[in-house]
């Protein structure tokens, strides 16, 4: 991997849980994020998948200093930005930039696109002086794909994936060091979601930047990263890069994630397999111990009651160097093909 831009250690966000009005007293915690380990390389784009409800989008707010972890480190370019305040807060929150996944709701409709794209230099006026700012926003409506003159329109006047692309353009106004992509084509047509996701493709290149690209479905994230995390409440439980997941998964939670992706190939699609995961997933403010899948997990044992699985190589595939032997939070590891690579046929 490229040299660390961003290092997360024991991430943890608990937002508490309390009772009464005047005296409030705390009864417990919603367990948000749990204990999040991961590296973004320099460069790199970071797939996070997970069922809605799993710490995804409280990651991103941490990862942007919008939320303070409860515990854990962020380490960007060496430096812990955790506890940062004033200026140097200001800097960091510059340096790593959102992009939020619902174009329709975090647009100011009472705004003109320019001043939603500029708005950012308000509060950094030291990257575009006043008098260069409308250029500076054209630059950007050009670079995202939008025709500069629409400097003056409004939101309503924009499809959704020219909402996106303003909100992206945004992004890109204080020249970050990373963007953080929360579900930024969820709420997209399915047509329009690969023009986002090939913008956002070819930025990366053209501005240096690093990527941590949120979605709910693994087949969003496949093309664009480099590497991807699967997390279940409140933690990752697998990551490794992008064929070692999708083609070599070892988490029966990724497993089970992978045989609902959509397949278009209708041969390939005969030959998978379906894993219906059965029950709901339990709540973040009652985890179950040791392993936090196990309630749903067909493989489970008495071992994953009282065991927690560390997130790194299984015992199994340790000393390995083929693509099974990546970070694996189970105590049953084992290599299974969810669906056929492209181009292989039965039989190879
Ligand atoms: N401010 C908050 N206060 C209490 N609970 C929260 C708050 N924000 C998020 N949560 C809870 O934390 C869990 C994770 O939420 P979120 O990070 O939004 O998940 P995702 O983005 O994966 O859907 C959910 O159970 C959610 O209800
Ligand atoms: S540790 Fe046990 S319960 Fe957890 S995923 Fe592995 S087999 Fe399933
Ligand atoms: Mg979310």
């Amino acid at each position: 991997m490229a040299e660390p831009i961003l290092e997360v250690t024991g991430l943890v966000k608990h937002y508490p849980l309390t009772r009464g009005i005047l005296f409030k007293k705390q009864i417990g915690a919603v367990k948000a994020v749990d204990g999040v380990d991961f590296t973004l390389g320099k460069g790199e784009t970071l797939g996070i998948v997970g069922e809605s409800g799993c710490g995804k989008s409280t990651v991103a707010k941490m990862l942007c200093s919008l939320e303070r972890p409860t515990a854990g480190s962020i380490r960007f370019k060496g430096e812990d930005i955790t506890k940062l305040s004033g200026r140097a807060l200001k800097a960091v929150r510059r340096d790593i930039q959102m992009v939020f996944q619902d174009p329709y709701t975090s647009l100011n409709p009472r705004m003109t696109v320019g001043d939603i794209i500029g708005e950012p230099y308000d509060i950094h006026p030291e990257v575009a002086p006043k008098g260069d700012r409308r250029r500076r926003v054209q630059e950007l409506l050009d670079v995202v794909g939008l025709n500069p003159e629409y400097v003056n329109r409004y939101p309503h006047q924009f499809s959704g994936g020219q909402r996106q692309r303003i909100g992206i353009a945004r992004g890109l106004a204080l020249r970050p060091a990373i963007i953080v992509a929360d579900e930024p084509v969820s709420a997209l047509d399915v047509s329009v979601q690969a023009q986002v996701i090939n913008l956002l493709d070819r930025l990366q290149s053209e501005f240096d930047l690093s990527y941590v690209f949120i979605a709910h479905d693994l087949s969003i994230v496949r093309h664009i990263s480099d590497r991807v995390g699967v997390m279940y409440l409140g933690r990752i439980v697998e990551i490794g890069r992008e064929p070692e997941i999708y083609d070599h998964p070892t988490h029966p939670y990724t497993q089970a994630l992978l045989s609902a992706v959509p397949v278009p190939d209708p041969e390939a699609r005969e030959h998978r397999e379906r894993i219906i995961l059965t029950g709901d997933v339990p709540s973040p403010t009652n985890i179950p111990s040791g392993c936090r899948f196990r309630t749903r997990c067909w493989k489970a044992q008495e071992r994953c009651v009282v065991e927690v699985p560390a997130l790194a190589v299984p015992d199994v595939f340790r000393g390995m160097s083929g693509p099974a032997a990546h970070d694996s939070a189970c105590h049953f590891a084992e290599e299974k093909q969810v669906v056929r690579a492209e181009g292989e046929t039965q039989g190879e």
